[in-house]
């Protein structure tokens, strides 16, 4: 593999730039990239992408703008493993380095159970589980505890070449840890959003996702729908991720809804999962005045 494979070289910097997540997420958005990318704008000034996860789309758009990436998610310890790349690499290197030398089964599991203070720290045990849990998995109880179990792959770390990149990436970025609302009151015309909402489940009995200790629910969704027409009322474009569901058609009726038919891969580890055979997608294109 090429020392550079995954890396975007930016010449003018002499650094690197990274092109991939540091973070295996569940809907992460890397495989459809090729499906979403080419209804995005080829320019903006802002870049806003509220529902941040391992932000495959932010990696892939790095080029379409010269303004500030406002980075966010309500999910605080992903939020830390963010800021802890941008702000303190080498720190972070170190903790991740007594992370390997220490992985196995049994270190995982006390890890995960370990409540460890301090930005770095967190993080580091934050990458750690998402590299070796069963499949990246990120689930926290009502509790708000780590509960998934381990997924039997030897932790690699970020090396410092890749953290390197990570930190060129995210020089002109805003990490924040605060709610969609929130996120929403700052586009301006001229910017760009990319959102990425937990997806509803299709039916009552199939499972969510508990990215946090707070349910994403319909309501979520309704609010979101109506910031939406917000955004395209202010001349904001905006593009949205989802299921191909009777109530997205309805809640974005008058934006542009393209279908995608793909298999996701977290749910498809669950043969008996309805969601697991067939989930097509949708990308919501708004339309702005
Ligand atoms: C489908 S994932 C985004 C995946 C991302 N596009 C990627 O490529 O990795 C949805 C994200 O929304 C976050 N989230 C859930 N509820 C939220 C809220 N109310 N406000 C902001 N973020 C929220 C979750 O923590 C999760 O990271």
């Amino acid at each position: 593999m090429d020392l550079l494979d995954g890396l975007g070289w930016d010449a003018e910097a002499g650094v690197a730039r990274a092109s991939h997540p540091f973070l295996k997420w569940a809907g992460g958005k890397t495989r459809l990239l090729g499906r979403i990318l080419p209804h995005m704008p080829a320019r903006f000034v802002d870049y806003h992408e509220p529902f941040l996860g391992g932000g495959a789309v932010f990696f892939a758009v790095q080029d379409r703008f010269e303004g500030t990436a406002h980075l966010a998610d309500l999910n605080e310890e992903l939020i830390h493993a963010w800021l802890a790349v941008r702000d303190h690499a080498n720190e972070l290197q170190e903790a991740l380095h007594v992370y390997a030398k220490n992985d196995s089964k049994e270190f995982y599991l006390r890890v995960r159970t370990e409540d460890p203070v301090g930005l770095v720290p967190r993080a580091a045990r934050f990458i750690y589980l998402n590299q070796t849990s069963w499949n990246g998995l990120w689930r926290v109880n009502r509790w708000g505890q780590f509960n998934v179990p381990w997924g039997d792959r030897e932790f690699r770390g970020l090396s410092a070449l890749t953290l390197a990149s990570l930190n060129r990436s995210l020089a002109r970025s805003e990490v924040r840890c605060e709610d969609f609302r929130d996120a929403l009151t700052r586009p301006q015309r001229g910017d760009f959003v990319y959102l990425d909402p937990p997806y509803l489940p299709i039916s009552d009995t199939s499972k969510f996702h508990l990215y946090t200790e707070k349910r994403f629910r319909q309501p979520d969704l309704m609010e979101l729908a109506s910031l939406c027409e917000a955004l395209s009322a202010r001349g904001v474009p905006w593009i949205m991720s989802n299921r191909d569901t009777s109530l997205v058609r309805e809640l974005f009726a008058s934006s542009e809804i393209i279908r995608l038919t793909t298999k996701r891969s977290v749910a498809a580890q669950n043969k008996h999962d309805v969601e697991a055979r067939e989930s097509p997608e949708v990308v919501v294109v708004g339309r702005t005045a």
